[in-house]
Protein backbone atom coordinates (compact mmCIF):
# COMPACT_ATOMS: atom_id res chain seq x y z
CA UNK A 1 0.00 0.00 0.00
CA UNK A 2 0.87 3.67 -0.95
CA UNK A 3 2.20 6.03 2.24
CA UNK A 4 1.22 8.56 0.39
CA UNK A 5 -0.78 8.85 -2.78
CA UNK A 6 -1.51 12.44 -3.74
CA UNK A 7 -2.73 13.58 -7.08
CA UNK A 8 -3.63 17.10 -8.42
CA UNK A 9 -2.90 19.06 -5.12
CA UNK A 10 -2.93 22.68 -5.52
CA UNK A 11 -3.37 25.10 -2.59
CA UNK A 12 -4.16 28.82 -2.07
CA UNK A 13 -3.94 30.37 0.92
CA UNK A 14 -6.29 33.42 1.72
CA UNK A 15 -5.65 36.44 0.28
CA UNK A 16 -2.61 35.10 -1.46
CA UNK A 17 -2.17 36.21 -4.79
CA UNK A 18 0.13 33.23 -5.87
CA UNK A 19 -1.06 29.66 -5.35
CA UNK A 20 1.81 28.16 -2.75
CA UNK A 21 1.32 24.68 -4.33
CA UNK A 22 0.37 24.38 -7.73
CA UNK A 23 -0.73 20.50 -9.52
CA UNK A 24 1.73 18.49 -6.90
CA UNK A 25 1.12 14.58 -7.76
CA UNK A 26 3.45 12.14 -5.94
CA UNK A 27 3.51 8.79 -4.44
CA UNK A 28 5.23 7.46 -1.81
CA UNK A 29 6.02 4.23 -1.11
CA UNK A 30 5.23 1.96 2.27
CA UNK A 31 8.68 1.26 4.40
CA UNK A 32 11.05 4.56 2.56
CA UNK A 33 12.25 7.62 3.39
CA UNK A 34 10.81 10.29 0.85
CA UNK A 35 12.19 13.51 0.82
CA UNK A 36 10.76 16.98 -0.49
CA UNK A 37 13.66 19.30 -1.58
CA UNK A 38 13.68 22.62 -1.70
CA UNK A 39 14.55 26.12 -0.57
CA UNK A 40 12.58 27.88 1.96
CA UNK A 41 9.21 29.08 0.40
CA UNK A 42 9.11 26.66 -2.14
CA UNK A 43 6.04 24.83 -0.48
CA UNK A 44 7.21 21.58 1.54
CA UNK A 45 5.44 22.65 4.77
CA UNK A 46 2.39 23.44 3.16
CA UNK A 47 2.51 20.04 1.62
CA UNK A 48 3.51 18.33 4.98
CA UNK A 49 0.92 20.19 6.60
CA UNK A 50 -1.89 18.94 3.99
CA UNK A 51 -0.69 15.56 4.37
CA UNK A 52 -1.29 15.16 8.09
CA UNK A 53 -4.45 16.06 8.32
CA UNK A 54 -3.24 20.24 9.19
CA UNK A 55 -4.55 22.17 6.36
CA UNK A 56 -7.32 22.14 3.85
CA UNK A 57 -5.72 21.55 0.17
CA UNK A 58 -7.46 23.98 -2.24
CA UNK A 59 -7.66 21.21 -4.93
CA UNK A 60 -6.78 18.06 -5.72
CA UNK A 61 -6.55 14.59 -3.42
CA UNK A 62 -4.59 13.02 -0.96
CA UNK A 63 -5.10 9.72 0.40
CA UNK A 64 -2.35 8.59 3.38
CA UNK A 65 -2.17 5.27 3.94
CA UNK A 66 -5.05 3.77 1.82
CA UNK A 67 -7.17 6.80 3.29
CA UNK A 68 -8.66 10.00 2.21
CA UNK A 69 -7.11 12.85 3.82
CA UNK A 70 -9.75 15.46 4.17
CA UNK A 71 -13.12 12.73 4.68
CA UNK A 72 -10.88 10.31 6.91
CA UNK A 73 -9.21 12.49 8.67
CA UNK A 74 -9.70 11.02 12.17
CA UNK A 75 -8.45 7.18 10.80
CA UNK A 76 -5.28 9.24 8.92
CA UNK A 77 -4.23 10.60 12.39
CA UNK A 78 -4.32 7.37 14.49
CA UNK A 79 -1.88 6.00 12.23
CA UNK A 80 0.64 8.81 11.53
CA UNK A 81 2.72 11.26 14.06
CA UNK A 82 4.27 14.96 12.66
CA UNK A 83 7.09 16.83 13.75
CA UNK A 84 6.23 20.42 12.75
CA UNK A 85 8.88 22.96 11.62
CA UNK A 86 7.82 25.49 14.37
CA UNK A 87 7.02 23.25 17.34
CA UNK A 88 8.85 23.48 20.07
CA UNK A 89 8.32 21.52 23.24
CA UNK A 90 6.90 23.01 26.76
CA UNK A 91 8.94 25.27 29.06
CA UNK A 92 8.19 23.65 32.48
CA UNK A 93 8.29 20.01 31.03
CA UNK A 94 11.23 17.60 31.13
CA UNK A 95 12.21 15.10 28.00
CA UNK A 96 10.75 12.49 29.76
CA UNK A 97 7.54 13.79 30.51
CA UNK A 98 6.89 15.11 26.92
CA UNK A 99 7.92 11.32 25.32
CA UNK A 100 6.47 9.05 28.45
CA UNK A 101 3.06 11.18 28.91
CA UNK A 102 2.98 11.29 24.73
CA UNK A 103 3.20 7.79 24.73
CA UNK A 104 0.40 7.03 27.42
CA UNK A 105 -1.75 9.58 25.70
CA UNK A 106 -1.33 7.17 22.69
CA UNK A 107 -2.74 4.54 24.56
CA UNK A 108 0.91 2.92 25.51
CA UNK A 109 0.74 0.75 28.84
CA UNK A 110 3.05 2.51 31.98
CA UNK A 111 5.46 -0.34 31.11
CA UNK A 112 5.59 0.12 27.39
CA UNK A 113 5.67 3.47 27.71
CA UNK A 114 8.35 3.66 30.56
CA UNK A 115 10.70 0.98 27.73
CA UNK A 116 9.93 3.13 24.87
CA UNK A 117 10.57 6.53 26.83
CA UNK A 118 14.02 4.71 27.88
CA UNK A 119 15.13 3.39 24.47
CA UNK A 120 14.61 6.85 22.08
CA UNK A 121 15.90 9.08 24.86
CA UNK A 122 19.10 6.92 25.27
CA UNK A 123 19.18 7.02 21.27
CA UNK A 124 18.87 10.77 20.38
CA UNK A 125 21.50 11.70 24.04
CA UNK A 126 18.61 12.79 25.84
CA UNK A 127 18.63 10.39 28.53
CA UNK A 128 21.36 12.51 31.00
CA UNK A 129 18.91 14.90 30.61
CA UNK A 130 15.62 13.59 30.84
CA UNK A 131 15.14 15.21 34.26
CA UNK A 132 15.81 18.45 33.13
CA UNK A 133 13.14 21.01 32.46
CA UNK A 134 13.01 21.69 28.56
CA UNK A 135 13.26 25.93 28.95
CA UNK A 136 17.48 24.46 30.53
CA UNK A 137 18.01 22.79 27.59
CA UNK A 138 19.74 23.60 24.28
CA UNK A 139 18.09 24.75 21.38
CA UNK A 140 19.01 21.45 19.86
CA UNK A 141 17.84 19.16 22.80
CA UNK A 142 15.01 20.71 22.46
CA UNK A 143 14.39 19.68 18.62
CA UNK A 144 15.53 16.42 19.61
CA UNK A 145 12.69 15.80 22.33
CA UNK A 146 10.30 16.53 19.28
CA UNK A 147 11.86 14.08 17.43
CA UNK A 148 11.71 11.81 19.86
CA UNK A 149 8.50 11.78 20.92
CA UNK A 150 7.29 11.34 17.14
CA UNK A 151 9.62 8.35 17.22
CA UNK A 152 8.57 6.91 20.40
CA UNK A 153 5.43 6.05 18.76
CA UNK A 154 3.98 3.19 16.95
CA UNK A 155 2.63 5.77 14.14
CA UNK A 156 3.51 3.84 10.63
CA UNK A 157 3.84 7.28 8.91
CA UNK A 158 6.56 9.75 10.17
CA UNK A 159 6.27 13.54 8.71
CA UNK A 160 9.76 15.37 9.59
CA UNK A 161 9.53 18.74 8.63
CA UNK A 162 12.93 20.14 8.82
CA UNK A 163 14.06 17.98 11.67
CA UNK A 164 17.40 18.83 12.07
CA UNK A 165 17.25 22.79 11.35
CA UNK A 166 19.44 24.13 14.44
CA UNK A 167 21.34 20.76 15.49
CA UNK A 168 25.05 20.24 16.09
CA UNK A 169 26.82 18.01 13.83
CA UNK A 170 26.73 15.51 16.29
CA UNK A 171 23.09 16.07 17.36
CA UNK A 172 21.74 15.61 13.18
CA UNK A 173 24.22 12.34 13.02
CA UNK A 174 21.86 11.08 15.94
CA UNK A 175 18.63 11.89 14.51
CA UNK A 176 19.85 10.37 11.17
CA UNK A 177 20.61 7.35 12.76
CA UNK A 178 16.94 7.58 14.68
CA UNK A 179 15.88 7.78 10.80
CA UNK A 180 17.45 4.87 9.36
CA UNK A 181 16.37 2.48 12.54
CA UNK A 182 12.77 3.59 12.30
CA UNK A 183 12.92 2.80 8.53
CA UNK A 184 14.71 -0.94 8.88
CA UNK A 185 11.86 -1.20 11.09
CA UNK A 186 9.42 -1.02 8.33
CA UNK A 187 7.97 2.78 8.73
CA UNK A 188 7.65 5.14 6.25
CA UNK A 189 8.70 8.83 6.64
CA UNK A 190 8.02 11.79 4.61
CA UNK A 191 10.89 14.55 5.40
CA UNK A 192 11.19 17.96 4.19
CA UNK A 193 14.64 19.34 4.18
CA UNK A 194 16.59 22.25 2.26
CA UNK A 195 19.93 20.00 3.13
CA UNK A 196 21.64 18.67 0.61
CA UNK A 197 23.92 16.29 2.20
CA UNK A 198 20.73 15.17 4.55
CA UNK A 199 18.45 14.23 1.50
CA UNK A 200 21.85 12.72 0.06
CA UNK A 201 22.36 10.49 3.38
CA UNK A 202 18.62 9.64 3.72
CA UNK A 203 16.06 9.21 1.18
CA UNK A 204 15.04 6.59 -1.29
CA UNK A 205 13.11 9.02 -3.09
CA UNK A 206 13.39 13.17 -4.13
CA UNK A 207 11.09 15.11 -5.27
CA UNK A 208 12.37 18.59 -5.62
CA UNK A 209 10.20 21.70 -5.42
CA UNK A 210 10.36 24.97 -6.49
CA UNK A 211 7.81 27.83 -6.04
CA UNK A 212 5.23 25.48 -5.70
CA UNK A 213 6.05 22.70 -8.38
CA UNK A 214 7.75 19.91 -8.80
CA UNK A 215 10.53 20.37 -10.86
CA UNK A 216 12.67 17.15 -10.30
CA UNK A 217 12.33 13.74 -8.69
CA UNK A 218 14.14 10.47 -8.56
CA UNK A 219 16.52 8.51 -6.85
CA UNK A 220 20.02 10.24 -6.49
CA UNK A 221 21.26 8.29 -9.13
CA UNK A 222 18.50 9.43 -10.94
CA UNK A 223 19.17 13.16 -10.09
CA UNK A 224 22.79 13.12 -10.48
CA UNK A 225 22.52 12.56 -14.32
CA UNK A 226 20.37 15.80 -14.77
CA UNK A 227 23.92 16.87 -15.05
CA UNK A 228 25.53 14.78 -17.45
CA UNK A 229 29.00 15.23 -16.73
CA UNK A 230 29.86 13.08 -13.51
CA UNK A 231 32.86 14.63 -12.39
CA UNK A 232 34.07 18.23 -10.75
CA UNK A 233 37.05 19.76 -10.74
CA UNK A 234 37.35 23.10 -8.71
CA UNK A 235 40.27 24.99 -9.34
CA UNK A 236 41.93 28.19 -8.04
CA UNK A 237 40.73 30.90 -10.51
CA UNK A 238 44.25 32.61 -10.20
CA UNK A 239 44.98 34.13 -13.07
CA UNK A 240 43.24 31.32 -15.16
CA UNK A 241 41.91 32.14 -18.31
CA UNK A 242 37.68 31.08 -17.91
CA UNK A 243 38.25 30.13 -21.78
CA UNK A 244 40.84 28.03 -21.59
CA UNK A 245 38.44 25.97 -19.07
CA UNK A 246 35.80 25.56 -21.21
CA UNK A 247 37.37 23.35 -23.58
CA UNK A 248 37.52 20.66 -21.04
CA UNK A 249 33.16 21.24 -19.77
CA UNK A 250 31.37 23.74 -18.83
CA UNK A 251 32.31 26.46 -15.84
CA UNK A 252 30.66 28.00 -12.88
CA UNK A 253 32.10 30.54 -10.81
CA UNK A 254 31.68 29.32 -7.21
CA UNK A 255 32.25 32.63 -5.73
CA UNK A 256 34.55 31.91 -3.12
CA UNK A 257 37.41 31.87 -5.43
CA UNK A 258 37.61 29.19 -7.47
CA UNK A 259 36.07 27.47 -10.53
CA UNK A 260 34.19 24.94 -11.26
CA UNK A 261 34.48 22.62 -14.11
CA UNK A 262 31.81 19.52 -14.62
CA UNK A 263 33.41 17.50 -16.62
CA UNK A 264 34.32 13.96 -17.45
CA UNK A 265 36.83 11.80 -15.92
CA UNK A 266 39.27 11.67 -18.92
CA UNK A 267 39.57 15.56 -18.94
CA UNK A 268 39.42 15.31 -15.43
CA UNK A 269 42.54 14.05 -15.50
CA UNK A 270 44.23 17.16 -18.31
CA UNK A 271 42.75 19.46 -16.22
CA UNK A 272 44.59 18.18 -12.68
CA UNK A 273 48.08 18.11 -14.79
CA UNK A 274 46.85 21.51 -16.13
CA UNK A 275 46.65 23.23 -12.83
CA UNK A 276 49.45 20.88 -11.31
CA UNK A 277 51.78 23.10 -14.26
CA UNK A 278 50.34 26.17 -13.16
CA UNK A 279 51.18 25.50 -9.69
CA UNK A 280 46.98 26.08 -8.74
CA UNK A 281 45.35 24.45 -5.74
CA UNK A 282 42.38 22.04 -6.92
CA UNK A 283 40.29 19.13 -5.62
CA UNK A 284 38.45 16.37 -7.78
CA UNK A 285 34.91 15.19 -6.48
CA UNK A 286 31.66 13.77 -8.10
CA UNK A 287 29.08 15.60 -8.56
CA UNK A 288 26.99 16.21 -5.31
CA UNK A 289 22.89 16.60 -4.84
CA UNK A 290 24.25 20.28 -4.43
CA UNK A 291 25.06 20.75 -7.98
CA UNK A 292 21.93 19.41 -9.10
CA UNK A 293 19.74 21.59 -6.73
CA UNK A 294 21.39 24.75 -8.36
CA UNK A 295 21.71 23.92 -11.90
CA UNK A 296 18.14 23.09 -11.33
CA UNK A 297 16.77 25.91 -8.90
CA UNK A 298 19.70 28.51 -9.97
CA UNK A 299 21.81 29.67 -6.56
CA UNK A 300 19.59 32.41 -6.00
CA UNK A 301 21.60 35.07 -6.42
CA UNK A 302 22.30 35.57 -10.13
CA UNK A 303 21.48 33.80 -13.31
CA UNK A 304 21.13 29.98 -12.80
CA UNK A 305 24.47 28.56 -13.99
CA UNK A 306 24.33 26.97 -17.11
CA UNK A 307 26.34 23.42 -16.96
CA UNK A 308 25.23 22.02 -20.32
CA UNK A 309 27.93 21.90 -22.86
N1 LIG B 1 -0.49 30.40 6.72
C1 LIG B 1 -0.07 30.97 5.58
N2 LIG B 1 -0.74 31.99 5.02
C2 LIG B 1 -0.34 32.55 3.86
N3 LIG B 1 0.74 32.16 3.16
C3 LIG B 1 1.46 31.14 3.66
C4 LIG B 1 1.11 30.49 4.89
N4 LIG B 1 2.01 29.51 5.14
C5 LIG B 1 2.88 29.56 4.11
N5 LIG B 1 2.57 30.52 3.22
C6 LIG B 1 3.28 30.83 1.96
O1 LIG B 1 3.25 29.66 1.15
C7 LIG B 1 4.50 29.47 0.50
C8 LIG B 1 5.07 28.11 0.88
O2 LIG B 1 5.40 28.11 2.26
P1 LIG B 1 5.89 26.83 3.03
O3 LIG B 1 5.02 25.70 2.69
O4 LIG B 1 6.04 27.18 4.47
O5 LIG B 1 7.35 26.60 2.37
P2 LIG B 1 8.61 25.77 2.92
O6 LIG B 1 8.15 24.90 4.02
O7 LIG B 1 9.11 25.04 1.72
O8 LIG B 1 9.61 26.80 3.39
C9 LIG B 1 5.38 30.63 0.91
O9 LIG B 1 5.31 31.59 -0.09
C10 LIG B 1 4.74 31.11 2.18
O10 LIG B 1 4.98 32.47 2.38
MG1 LIG C 1 8.82 24.70 5.89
Amino acid sequence: MLAIDAAGVTKVYKGARQAALKDVSLKVESGTVFTLLGRNGAGKTTFVRMCATQLMPTAGEIRVLGYDAIRQAKEVRDLVCIVPQEGRPLRALTPWDHVYNWLQIRGESKQAAHDKTADILRRLELYEARDRPAMNLSGGMKQKILVAMAMATEAKLLFLDEPTIGLDPVSRRQVWAAIKDWKGKGGSILLTTHYMDEAEMLSDYIVIIDRGMIIAHGTIQDLRRVIPQNIRVDIARDGLDTNALKSFGSVVDTGAGTLRVFTFESAARDLSELAIRNNLPFTVSPVTLDDVFVHLVGDGIGDEPDVRK
